[in-house]
């Protein structure tokens, strides 16, 4: 069972023709709103891979919450541990540019009150616990604590970046996955030289017992368990939309580390969903299913790349 302990959020995104510099006005023809929120996307995705998802945070008593809410109810999603709150669900303003690459603005509305005794009771050995850092750290921490005191399994996803407070807590958890950004900022917190290669950083975020994963956008994955090394090129797509790739790589990752597939096959399956996940606009309505994240699995190639 899988229990992702993160945010939940609405999407406003508008189409642009070009993503705008600070200070800039951009002006797009419309705008859609979706689903969204990094934990709440993990967990569709981790669902929609075919995965038993609990989901715990906090959604707003406002016209926002049933919208955010509708995926992860209608993927089966255990939504009985998320709280509504007097408050604003979190809303993020997304743009998203004709290459697909976007621009995030979050406002965090009642995620900011997400706190970690909600995971009281839920955490067992047999507990996956997914994280990322888009909650206030207080939670983040404590959550990795009570999961080490459940000798729970952790995954920690350094998603968002901007806070490499955070870089100790990689030594407590079981898989981290970072972006290049993200895991620059954790790896130099913890002792990498600046301007390492992305190799470095996910060396430096490995351990003996810790899978570090680096995704690389169009250029896949790289991954380190202790000498164990592996890389997974991305396959070809047509890319609309990279909002949520990032989110459906560790939904997918986490389903299948849990049902007890090795790290290649996991790695294919993680590469497989985040590239299926950037060809539709919004960050759930692309997340894909077993079935299809399976097919291009089979397709991938997981390189070894050091010698045990
Ligand atoms: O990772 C994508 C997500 O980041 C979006 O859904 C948005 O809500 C922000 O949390």
């Amino acid at each position: 069972m899988i229990t992702v302990f993160g945010s939940i959020n609405l999407d406003l995104v508008v189409s642009l023709p070009r993503l705008p510099a600070p200070g800039e006005t951009i002006v797009g023809p419309d705008h859609q709103s979706f689903a969204g929120g990094k934990g709440a996307n993990q967990a569709l995705a981790a669902a929609r891979a075919g995965a038993r998802v609990r989901m715990i945070g906090a959604v707003g008593e406002d016209a926002h919450a049933g919208p955010a809410l509708a995926n992860l109810e209608a993927a089966g999603v255990d939504l009985s541990r998320v709280r509504h709150l007097e408050g604003t669900t979190g809303l993020a303003m997304i743009g998203v540019a004709p290459d697909g690459e976007n621009l995030i603005m979050c406002a965090s509305g009642v995620n900011a009150r997400v706190a970690a005794d909600w995971l009281e009771g839920e955490l067992s050995p047999e507990t996956f616990l997914v994280l990322q850092r888009e909650l206030r750290a207080e939670p983040i921490r404590e959550a990795v604590a009570r999961a080490r005191e459940a000798c729970a399994f952790v995954l920690l996803n350094a998603a968002p970046s901007g806070d490499a407070d955070l870089a100790d807590l990689v030594d407590s958890v079981g898989v981290v996955v970072a972006n290049e950004i993200e895991a620059a900022e954790l790896g130099i917190a913890r002792g990498a030289a600046p301007g390492s290669s992305a190799d470095a950083f996910c060396a430096a975020l490995s351990g003996p017992e810790r899978l570090s994963v680096v995704t690389l956008g169009p250029r896949g994955v790289i991954a380190r368990l202790g000498q164990n090394g592996w890389r997974v090129a991305a396959p070809r797509i047509e890319v609309v939309d990279t909002t949520g790739a990032g989110d459906a790589f560790v939904g997918a990752l986490s389903a299948a580390l849990d049902r007890g597939e090795g790290v290649p096959r996991a790695l294919c399956e993680g590469t497989a969903a985040g590239a299926l996940a950037c060809t539709a606009t919004g960050a759930q309505t692309s997340s894909p299913d077993a079935g299809a994240i399976s097919a291009l699995a089979d397709t991938l190639t997981c390189e070894r790349t050091t010698a045990s």
